[in-house]
């Protein structure tokens, strides 16, 4: 097998967060999206625990994730006392802007053979070539952290014991119009050779 390294280089200096306000609003193909969740599929994972493990919303399935994550935020918060009513209403109206919600979750292996930071990092490998499979078909997407992600209360909505983590929700959308180009301060930064 053969590949061009520059068609690699080009992928992942090309791929971006695309957030919803940037998304036309029409639906994307599933197809394209099984085809993020393939590639998801071949992330390393140490022993092969494979503990990446996603739920896909769409059409009516986004309102109700959106109805779900807007409750479990309403009865922890209200509990607590840090409810705040435009955080409730963006949970509940603003996942309709994308076409595809992927809620993503690290299943922990029974066995707990391999160390928790490790089973993590091999979900975000596999959120990573969801980013890049995007990016080759032209859909925007990003990984957002925000809201529920990091209640616990929410992991009982995904199916989720309580050693499984919730890592996040990848929107995906058609994007409109140009992409701006990314930011990142010179590798060279962050490099030591040692020969
Ligand atoms: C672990 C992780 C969590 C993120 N969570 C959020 C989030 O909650 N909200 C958000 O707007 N972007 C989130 N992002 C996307 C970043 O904002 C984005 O990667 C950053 O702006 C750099 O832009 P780029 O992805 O186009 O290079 C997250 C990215 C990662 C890797």
């Amino acid at each position: 097998m053969t590949m061009n390294p520059n068609h690699v280089n080009e992928l992942i200096r090309n791929r971006r967060s695309v957030f919803q306000q940037q998304y036309t609003g029409e639906r994307v193909d599933d197809k394209i999206v099984q085809q993020m969740l393939e590639n998801a599929n071949w992330a390393p994972t140490h022993k092969l625990t494979e503990p990446w493990r996603f739920i896909v919303f769409t059409g009516e399935g986004i309102k109700r994730l959106a109805a779900a994550q807007a409750a479990v935020y309403r009865q922890v918060t209200e509990s607590d006392g840090s409810y705040k009513e435009e955080r409730y209403q963006n949970l509940l109206t603003k996942p309709m802007l994308s076409s595809h919600i992927i809620a993503v979750a690290m299943k922990r292996d029974e066995k707990k053979s391999v160390p928790q930071i490790e089973e993590v990092g091999a979900v975000f490998c596999a959120v990573q070539n969801i980013y890049l499979t995007a990016t080759a078909y032209g859909i925007g997407c990003y990984l957002s952290t925000g809201g529920i992600t990091y209640f616990e209360e929410a992991k009982e909505a995904f199916g989720l014991g309580v050693d499984d983590l919730l890592i996040g929700f990848f929107h995906i959308g058609i994007p409109k119009g140009d992409i701006a180009p990314g930011k990142r301060k010179p590798v060279a930064d962050k490099v030591i050779w040692e020969r």
